[in-house]
């Protein structure tokens, strides 16, 4: 084994190196802000085995703790559930991580390991090897700074020759993560589907395997690519949860199992069952990263900590403030044209708008969803001129201008596909079906990515685009790659890699690009696209209300500065329900702030008060979108839903509380509001009222005066009154800097 530089085992906790290793007992702690994760390579039984996650201990107490081993019989799994990264092969039942198929059928797997070795102060690497046949998998673990994330993937590679024939990967997850030992476990989750993404269960973890994942070839609105456990009495604000995700848009499995011994782990992958990797010798293949977390201060904590990651690691502008857009999809469809675009324009920079989106309907020969996907150019009928005298318009507003695309699809009836029939998704001697009259381009296939990049360049460049909002409308089916093949399936895989290129590129040509991630709303939101997008499209459900539970459920793991919400009109088109406008707006002010709908409509009075919470909503955007968020209290739990925000600074408090609906009953209690130092004092900056930090979070914020009836709310804005004293959150101030256009 080689040494890598340690730690002494008496470094005092707070300032212990990220990854320390005790090379005689080859133990590995891995030190996060406030949690330990400890495992141990045994190299004479070829294994890795996991031993502590949870509080922080020290390296000299990591080396003494046992691994928890099963009863020995003839029977047992006496590993299961324990191993860092099982494989098939040798007593192992529980669910593996590595499964092969050798060149000669054969599947069992004989591990050595080979090393370990530290590629950074805060990166190590675990190499494994097969004892005898041409396969090695090597094990990575990144603990980045600050938080208390711990990074995963893994990395294989044929190392044989030609002679050896190639090696199957029949499952190739990115990280298995054993749980501690615990009673009541209880697993959470979101579901849903589409225009309903988000809805977060919670229930106790059976025996068995519990699977999450998507076939769809994209993430998916139906389950989103993480799930947290907990020892089934962690709350909001207290108890432990362990959350893990996978940071991938293709199809994905998550898998959490629960042996009849009581040991719980959980496997993260991409793909779903069967599907296959080929490695020809020579030929390695690495996995997406898994994010794994452990906090012992609740479901809220875990979030805040992802919310983090996320913004320190993962986003690439997250110090930008989101503009405030304007989207003509809900009010014009696909009946777009250079004077509605204009006339809606207009209003849209009157009431504040940052940005203009102009949304399907723009291009080719597109009257509806039946035709022009693939033909990128703008529609002659309807920009006779192009797009730029729309664009010069949108600027001289004031705006940055937008435009929606979908790249990776087509229309039957389009000039790309009458020109590339092979392009897409399909399966030779089988119908494609189609799915909103359209099919997939096969972006594993590379011609088809420099088609695309080739088509964006020249779009954004000639209408000088300064947003993309890029969608995908529809799931896989008949998904083969081309050319037959055992791993056809892997387009499940390698279409999200294509499609990472494409947007990687694009934004290395242009760096003032913003990108908008969608999938006919929540589709693909995973840390994954969010590593290459700016802000994601959350739902094409604007139902002001049920957004309330859309929106929780993606808090569980996203923060707020990427989550797109737009106030359209009411009645919803959607659900037909009729939601003030107040409430409306306060529902979409919890996160990035968009208007959506039809403003030619729009009465004067209406029209005034939105300006008038535009800019209540850029007055509290960098607390909202930069700040810490507490949810207060969770939607259909009671008769209302709160959130509250910290700033970075901890000078200002914003919380928005809603109540959908009214009904006879006492009271609710004052909010107790949440990461407050006791001793600060906070004005309300409309009533003008003083509390000090503990009596907001020991009574609580005396609930809003909030209108009589259905669908009332209140925002609420609290001011430090002697600012600067003692911030409780040590991060450094945002810079207010919007993508693109002018200001
Ligand atoms: C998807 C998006 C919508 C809109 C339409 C356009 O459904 O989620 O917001 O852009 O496509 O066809």
């Amino acid at each position: 084994m080689t040494t890598p530089p340690t730690a002494s085992a008496s470094s005092p906790l707070g300032a212990a190196p990220p990854v320390q290793v005790d090379e005689a007992s080859g133990t590995v702690l891995l030190r996060t802000a406030d949690s330990a994760y400890v495992l141990r390579a045994d190299r004479a039984a070829g294994t890795v085995r996991h031993v502590h996650w949870g509080d922080p201990l020290p390296l000299a107490d990591a080396v003494l703790l046992p691994v928890w081993a099963e009863h020995d019989n003839s029977f047992a799994g006496r590993w299961d559930g324990v191993e860092e990264y099982p494989h098939e092969g040798g007593a192992r039942f529980g669910v593996p991580a590595l499964e092969v198929r050798f060149a000669d059928g054969s599947s069992p797997v004989e591990a050595t390991v080979q090393d370990m070795a530290l590629l950074a102060d805060d990166h190590l690497v675990i190499r494994l090897h097969d004892r005898v046949r041409p396969l090695s998998w090597h094990l990575h673990y990144r603990v980045p700074a600050g938080g208390d994330m711990i990074e995963r993937w893994a990395e294989f590679t044929h190392t044989g020759t030609g002679d050896d024939g190639d090696i199957l990967l029949l499952r190739h997850d990115c990280a298995h993560w054993p749980m501690p030992r615990r009673s009541g476990w209880r697993l959470g989750a979101v579901h849903g589907g589409w225009s309903a993404e988000g809805r977060l269960e919670r229930s106790r973890l059976a025996v068995g395997e519990t699977a999450l994942g998507s076939r769809r070839g994209h993430t998916s609105h139906h389950a989103n690519p993480w799930v947290s456990l907990d020892p089934g009495d962690t709350g909001e604000e207290h108890g432990d949860v362990w959350t893990v995700a996978l940071a991938a848009s293709g199809s994905w499995r998550i898998t959490a199992q629960r042996t009849a011994a009581g040991r719980v782990s959980v496997a993260v992958g991409e793909g779903h069952e069967g599907t296959e990797l080929r490695l020809a010798p020579g030929q390695s293949h690495r996995t997406a990263v898994s994010l794994g977390l452990h906090t012992a201060h609740g479901f809220g904590a875990a979030g805040r900590a992802f919310h983090r990651h996320l913004r320190e690691h993962v986003l690439p502008h997250p110090r930008e403030l989101r503009p405030v857009l304007y989207n003509s999809w809900e009010a014009t469809s696909f009946q777009v044209s250079e004077d509605n675009q204009i006339a809606l324009a207009r209003h849209a920079a009157e009431l504040g708008a940052e940005l203009f989106v102009l949304d399907d309907g723009w291009f080719g020969g597109r009257e509806d969803d039946r035709s022009g996907l693939g033909d990128w150019t703008p529609h002659p009928g309807r920009f006779p001129r192009g797009l730029r005298p729309l664009a010069d318009e949108v600027r001289r507003l004031g705006m940055a201008f937008g435009l929606w695309v979908e790249p990776e699809m087509v229309n039957a009836d389009s000039e790309l596909y009458r020109r590339h029939p092979d392009w897409v998704l399909h399966t030779p001697d089988r119908a494609a079906t189609e799915l909103r009259n359209q099919l997939v381009l096969d972006f594993s296939r590379p011609e088809v990515t420099t088609w695309a990049l080739e088509t964006l360049r020249r779009l954004v460049e000639e209408a000088s685009v300064d947003f993309l909002k890029w969608d995908f409308n529809r799931s896989f089916t008949e998904a083969g790659a081309r050319g037959s093949g055992p791993d056809a399936r892997r387009v499940h895989v390698e279409h999200a890699r294509g499609l990472y290129h494409v947007l990687d590129q694009l934004r290395s040509s242009f760096p003032q690009l913003r990108i908008e991630a969608c999938a006919g709303g929540g589709g693909r939101v995973d840390p994954g696209i969010l590593h290459r997008t700016d802000q994601v499209w959350t739902s094409d459900n604007t139902d002001a209300v049920d957004r309330l539970t859309i929106q929780h459920g993606f808090s569980q793991v996203y923060p707020a500065c990427v989550m797109s919400a737009w106030v359209t009109d009411s009645p919803n088109p959607l659900t037909g329900r009729s939601v003030p406008l107040r409430f409306r707006f306060h529902s979409a002010m919890a996160g990035v702030l968009g208007l959506g709908g039809d403003l030619t409509r729009w009465t004067a009075a209406e029209r005034a008060e939105a300006a008038e919470l535009i800019r209540a909503y850029k007055d509290i955007r960098p607390v909202v979108q930069h700040g810490r968020q507490f949810r207060l209290l969770a939607p259909e739990e009671g008769p209302l839903t709160a959130v509250q925000y910290v700033a970075e600074d901890g000078d200002r408090v914003v919380v928005l509380v809603w109540r959908p609906s009214t009904g006879f009953g006492p009271e609710p209690p004052p909010l107790r509001l949440r990461g407050l130092p006791p001793e600060a004092r906070y004005r309300d900056e409309d009533t003008g009222l003083e509390r000090s930090g503990a009596t907001l979070t020991g009574f609580g914020l005396p609930l809003p005066a909030l209108p009589p009836g259905d669908c009332a709310s209140a925002l609420v804005r609290l001011r430090r009154v002697e600012p600067g004293a003692g911030a409780p959150v040590g991060e450094p101030s945002a810079s207010a800097v919007l993508p693109g256009g002018p200001g």
